[in-house]
């Protein structure tokens, strides 16, 4: 027997403008678009779409990697809460968790890590791209360049849908992507190329290439070496953000993973995405000093959303960033490393006032991840343009899961939106002597 209505995982839809009624099926709360194009006015009738500029509210995949809950500040990576991976595992660890969709064993871990280290090295010929910049070049550039160059290297990568070519670009980009972020600040300073030492860690190895100097051999500082690998970590996945989106849209083209990775990069490379924790240091060296927050804030408020609160606000989080909790408590340890960062104290009083004013409680604004990893950076003595390219390196790990994920999706194809289309149709040629 037929459930009521009432009981139907289904919606009723009535086009008020003929009266015809429609039963759409619901499933995972969401209804699929193309069901909505029997509802029509007539056989010409396009019938109905869906407009959602910036997909406020469209899922794009169905997916097994991250979960948020934006209202009670939650993030899990295939179910692991962010806490306990960033207490207690290693940013490889978490990599193999978000690509493979477990916590690896003992020995698949070993593997991995070797693998990993090993793949480190770039082909010298992509040093020549990096060189042929200006040493004032911004490294999100480089890296998005040098990424892309990659991919002449490895033709075999366009195979995408053979499992042990994606497998080995992933292991390449994961490897790679640290070096060619060194590299391109080694170039940015007029320092020699140092290169990777398998000796060390993920994270100690990138310390290594970034400020080994005449020392035969680079021994990072274990407290900063821990810090920034829970920063990868913590910047490894989150869902469908806007350069995730990125690489998915690239890769359902069928390129290779590294043109669809560069894509990628270039995404996050916006202020308003990965290129946050930046604009977050430059408004607080702008800010100047703790007594010059509440005119800024009062400047933000007038703005009318043109000045924005860098490192506040979040199209998902609702309430704190669960990650901005973290780096907040790690802050103190990087500090009593390298001293106190003085424009924490800056940050500090601008998240007080902050949270405790209608205008950003009102639209449930609060810190962001790139709140305080920005401070965290530049502490550990990165440069301020370096900061995204270090959410890269990180990020890296996700837009490859997701990339994964997606090809092996039946329900994926080439993504091509619809339009709406509201332009002149069908008009005839006005010659030269007729215009104006
Ligand atoms: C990341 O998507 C992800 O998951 C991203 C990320 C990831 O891990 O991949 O989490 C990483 O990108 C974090 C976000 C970093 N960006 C910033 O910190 C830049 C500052 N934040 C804003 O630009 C903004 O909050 C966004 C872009 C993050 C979110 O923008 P939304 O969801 O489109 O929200 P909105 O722009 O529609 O804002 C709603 C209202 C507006 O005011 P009204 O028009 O209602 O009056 O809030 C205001 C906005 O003007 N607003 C802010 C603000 N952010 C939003 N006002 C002041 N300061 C801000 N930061």
């Amino acid at each position: 027997m037929t459930p009521e209505p009432e009981n139907r995982e289904t919606l009723t839809i009535t086009d008020n403008r003929n009266g015809k009624s429609y039963e759409v099926p619901i499933e995972n709360g969401t209804i699929k678009a193309p069901d909505l194009r029997k509802i029509k006015t007539g056989p010409e009738d396009f019938g109905i779409m869906t407009y959602d500029p910036a997909y406020m509210n469209t899922a794009s995949c169905k997916s097994t990697i991250t979960f948020i809950d934006g209202d009670k500040g939650i993030l899990e990576y295939r179910g692991y809460p962010i806490a306990e991976l960033a207490e207690k595992t290693s940013f490889l660890e978490t990599a193999w968790l978000i690509l493979n969709g477990e916590l690896p064993t003992k020995e698949q871990y070993k593997a991995w890590v070797d693998e990993i280290t090993v793949h480190t090295m770039v082909h010298e010929n992509i040093t020549s791209v990096l060189q042929s910049f200006r040493y004032d070049a911004h490294p999100m550039a480089m890296l998005a360049s040098s990424v892309a160059a990659l991919s002449t290297f490895y033709p075999e990568a366009k195979q995408v849908h053979d499992p042990e070519v994606r497998r080995m670009q992933i292991v390449r980009l994961i490897a790679k992507t640290p070096t060619l972020a060194a590299f391109a600040y080694r170039h940015s300073i007029g320092f020699p190329f140092a290169y990777p030492d398998n000796d060390l860690s993920f994270a100690g190895n990138f310390l290594q290439m970034m400020y080994r100097t005449a020392e035969p051999k680079y021994t990072p500082n274990p407290i900063l070496e821990k810090a920034l690998d829970v920063l990868f970590i913590l910047h490894a996945d989150h869902e469908q953000n806007c350069s995730t989106s990125a690489m998915r849209a690239v890769g359902s083209s069928e390129v290779d993973p590294y043109c669809a990775a560069s894509a990628a990069v270039s995404a996050l490379y916006g202020p308003l995405h990965g290129g946050a924790n930046e604009a977050v240091l430059r408004m607080l060296k702008g800010i100047g000093s703790k007594d010059h927050v509440p005119a800024f804030v009062k400047d933000v408020k007038e703005s009318g959303g043109d000045v924005k609160l860098m490192g506040f606000g979040h199209r998902v989080y609702k309430n704190y960033d669960p990650r901005a909790k973290i780096l907040k408590q790690m802050a103190d340890q990087v500090f009593g490393v390298t001293g106190r960062n003085p424009l924490l104290d800056i940050a500090l009083e601008l998240e007080r006032i902050a949270l405790e004013d209608d205008y950003f409680i009102k639209r449930k604004l609060y810190p962001n991840v790139d709140f305080y990893s920005g401070l965290i950076y530049q502490a550990m003595k990165f440069p301020v343009d370096m900061f995204p390219v270090l959410f890269a390196i990180g990020r890296m790990a996700g837009w490859l899961a997701q990339w994964n994920e997606m090809i092996q999706d039946k329900d994926q194809k080439i993504a091509r939106p619809r339009q709406v289309y509201l332009g002149y149709r069908d008009r005839s040629f006005v010659p030269f002597d007729r215009r104006g």
